[in-house]
């Protein structure tokens, strides 16, 4: 069978893969603890649930009408931008897609021409640099210090800068990180692509589970000019714990927007309706839910972090926002034998049964992401054995 080399230079999500073979050898019998899946192990909160089974009753089960968005559920986020992200959007400056990573593809689509660079911090979310490749683009990595949290400096960001740049990508909090920007940083950033022709895209799919003391700083709010050229994409999947409903946004400028929803149109026609409604109801709604899920986020992350620095030659940062830790494990590899975070990753799920995502999938082979989407009972276990196997190795 003939396969394109688009799909041929498409590397498979390392996430996906080690959540494919964890679950694989759980059905197998093995007895696997996993950190590898980006999913909040606590159900959709009740209401949100109600309230996407009332639409399928009230037959909000067709085509959405506009495919970019129900008025109701593009004016519900525009409600929580201006709430939580001090960012005034219009109805029309919004687009509901199909999760988080469709609204990436959509605006990497609309925005890209053959040859076009992004600026990608490392490390990255896996799968930006292959959807920047898919769409025709060059991805430009730019290494951020472990030392200095994973952030990347303005100086980093002026020197990167050529005559193809066109966008940047920003993921603050971080996957696989778990770092943030703080608001001096973001409009520092902010002040570099002052008058430049980059467009940044904004991924604050993590801006509501942050554990740091500062506040998650939009990109699009601190200047005129960052409103101008920035898109700010967020989701349901982690915040409300929605990941199978599929149901994510963007906001921007107009003519980006309807750039973005002239692609949905010819992709999937919008997304799922009464997935809409039950985000709708989650935005509008009873914010506990966020809340509880949150602090329970918090103390496994100050768990995990005390438990992996005490493992010899394992180093990690406190996770100041979303659901992983990024330690560089490096200082065992000659000790275990291994020469990458792969060789790492592969021998640990092999021999302690414990699944972590190789960093090499986030430009970082020094490291290993673990998530703790995952119940303090099996992070205990999980990372008693990662600590017993290497001691033992
Ligand atoms: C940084 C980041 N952006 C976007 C997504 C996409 O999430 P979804 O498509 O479930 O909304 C993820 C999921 O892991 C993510 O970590």
């Amino acid at each position: 069978m003939h396969l394109s080399q688009r799909v041929q230079s498409l590397a498979e999500s390392a996430t996906l893969a080690v959540t494919a073979r964890a679950a694989q050898l759980k059905a197998d019998g093995v007895d696997v603890i996993s950190f590898g899946a980006g999913e909040p192990d606590f159900p959709t909160p009740p209401h949100i649930v109600a309230a996407g089974a009332q639409a399928m009753r009230d037959g909000h089960t067709k085509y959405s009408k506009p495919a970019s968005g129900l008025i109701a559920v593009k004016k519900a986020v525009c409600g929580k931008l201006r709430r939580e992200n001090d960012l005034e959007y219009a109805p029309e400056q919004i687009v509901i897609t199909a999760g988080g990573k469709n609204a990436c593809h959509l605006v990497l689509h609309a925005m890209l021409d053959p040859g076009d660079e992004v600026m990608i911090p490392v490390p990255y979310w896996v799968s930006y640099p292959e959807m920047v490749k898919l769409a025709g683009g060059v991805p430009v990595f730019l290494p951020g210090d472990p030392k200095d949290g994973f952030r990347v400096t303005p100086d980093q960001i002026r020197g990167a800068i050529t005559d193809r740049t066109r966008m940047m990508i920003l993921n603050s909090p971080s996957n696989p990180g778990g770092h943030m920007y703080a608001p001096e940083q973001i409009r520092a950033i902010a002040d570099v692509l002052q008058d430049t022709r980059i467009t940044v895209l904004s991924d604050e799919i993590y801006d509501r589970l942050v554990y740091a003391d500062m506040p998650c700083v939009s990109v699009a709010s601190v200047s005129d000019d960052a409103y101008q050229r920035t898109i700010t994409l967020n989701s349901a999947s982690k915040t409300y714990s929605m990941t199978g409903w599929r149901l994510g946004c963007v906001a921007g400028p107009t003519d980006l927007v309807r750039a973005v929803a002239k692609l949905q149109s010819q992709n999937t026609s919008g997304a799922t309706t009464f997935s809409q409604i039950a985000y709708a109801a989650a935005l509008d709604g009873d914010q506990s839910c966020v809340e509880e899920m949150r602090e329970a986020f918090r103390a496994r992350a100050r768990f995990i972090h005390t438990r992996l620095n005490a493992i010899p030659d394992v180093q990690c940062n406190e996770p100041q926002g979303a659901f992983y830790v990024f330690p560089d494990v490096s200082g065992t590899y000659a000790r275990l034998g291994v020469s990458d975070s792969q060789g790492f990753a592969t021998r640990l799920l092999n021999e302690a049964h414990v699944a972590v995502v190789p960093g090499s999938a986030f430009g970082m082979d020094a490291h290993v992401r673990l998530s703790f989407a995952t119940g303090m009972e099996q992070i205990e276990k999980g990372l008693s054995r990662m600590a017993d196997w290497i001691a033992r190795s």
